[in-house]
């Protein structure tokens, strides 16, 4: 690629609106924590662990994922956790970022709520003091459990509910449909909080129907098999829905066979809010700026797709109209002093 397309994409003011702090979870940083909380792991050495990131499907990958969570147990970890995922994000001009977390995954295993998230804030209040990054929580309820767990975890969230923006849907996704989690869902909204939900990854276009419809989700992760249905993806145009798209992640769980084959060309030719994220970056091979270059060197996008692809990030995220027009301030700046 063009090295000063690739210098663009580095300096380029962007936001990460779907990344799961359990998977920037690095093996280096896994086993250091396995070690200090006496922690078993079923894999004996970093190497060993990493070349276990072979993955056929979404499930094959969850499986890896919540056995490195089990490690998880301190305020402390969670705050180094979220730190070292922070100090990427801002190496790679991330200047706002939406971070989801599974609170199920550590409640399941008697670690609490308020531990989760005190160490996940305590995290993100510093960063933003070292280095200006802004950022945002936004809690999943994994939909491979019932909606009544789900339920009991909206419950615990609302004693925390400064501390987050947004509730969302993660996890197993094929047989799980959004539609599983319309009540808690509606109490999700009556409390204020924004709505996203994971839909269309493995699962079908329907999937993303019931994610905007029934869910009403104000953004949808994934989403990618709305390309099986014009009419869909005319609705998110006209409803300016966002979609997150994690190109380096579909091509690591076999969502798509090739990186070429992501649809995020076609989705900005028909004018959807298309962003770019990493997802699990330290499963799938790459940060955000890794899934911009690789993206862009596989569709070819154009220095103009990339500046929509960054604009975009900003008009779908969670903050005030004011913090959206400073940022998209400092992108048009960046934009006429680029050379
Ligand atoms: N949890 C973490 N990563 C996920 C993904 N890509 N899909 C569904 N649930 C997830
Ligand atoms: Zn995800």
């Amino acid at each position: 690629m063009d090295e000063n397309l690739k210098r663009y994409i580095q300096l380029l003011p962007k936001a990460e609106l779907h990344v799961h702090i359990e998977g920037t979870f690095e093996p280096e940083l896994i086993f250091e924590i396995a070690t200090r909380n006496k922690v078993s792991l079923k894999y004996n050495s970093v190497e060993e662990l990493r070349k276990a990131y072979n993955f056929n499907n979404l499930q094959d990958f969850l499986d890896i994922y919540y056995g490195a969570a089990n490690v998880l147990l301190y305020e402390q970890d969670f705050y180094d956790l979220t730190v070292n995922y922070l100090r990427k994000a801002h190496a790679d001009n991330v200047v706002h970022t939406e971070i989801f977390f599974d609170p199920q995954t550590h409640t399941a295993r008697s670690v609490s709520f308020e531990t989760v998230v005190n160490g996940i804030t305590r995290a993100m209040d510093d960063a933003k003091i070292e280095w200006g990054i802004s950022s945002k929580l936004i809690l999943c309820f994994l939909r491979h459990l019932s909606e009544k767990s789900a339920e009991e975890t909206l419950k615990s969230a609302l004693l925390h509910k400064d501390k987050i923006i947004a509730v969302g849907l993660d996890s197993s996704e094929n047989g799980h449909p959004p539609g599983k989690f319309f009540h808690v869902f509606n109490r999700v909204r009556e409390e204020g909080f924004f709505v996203v939900a994971h839909a269309g990854e493995e699962g079908p276009a329907e999937y993303v129907w019931e994610a905007i419809d029934l869910l009403e989700a104000e953004r949808v992760d994934h989403g990618v098999s709305s390309i099986d249905d014009p009419d869909l993806l005319e609705e998110l145009r006209e409803r300016e829905i966002p979609l997150t798209v994690c190109p380096l992640s579909n091509l690591k769980l076999k969502v798509v066979e090739e990186l070429k084959n992501v649809p995020v060309k076609v989705f900005l030719e028909k004018g959807i809010r298309v962003t770019l994220n990493s997802d699990d970056p330290s499963y799938f091979g790459g940060y955000i700026n890794d899934n911009y270059l690789q993206t862009a060197e596989a569709l070819r996008l154009s220095r103009n797709d990339i500046y929509t692809l960054a604009k975009n990030s900003f008009l779908a995220s969670f903050i005030t109209e004011n913090e959206r027009n400073i940022f998209l301030e400092k992108l048009l700046n960046f934009e006429n002093a680029f050379v």
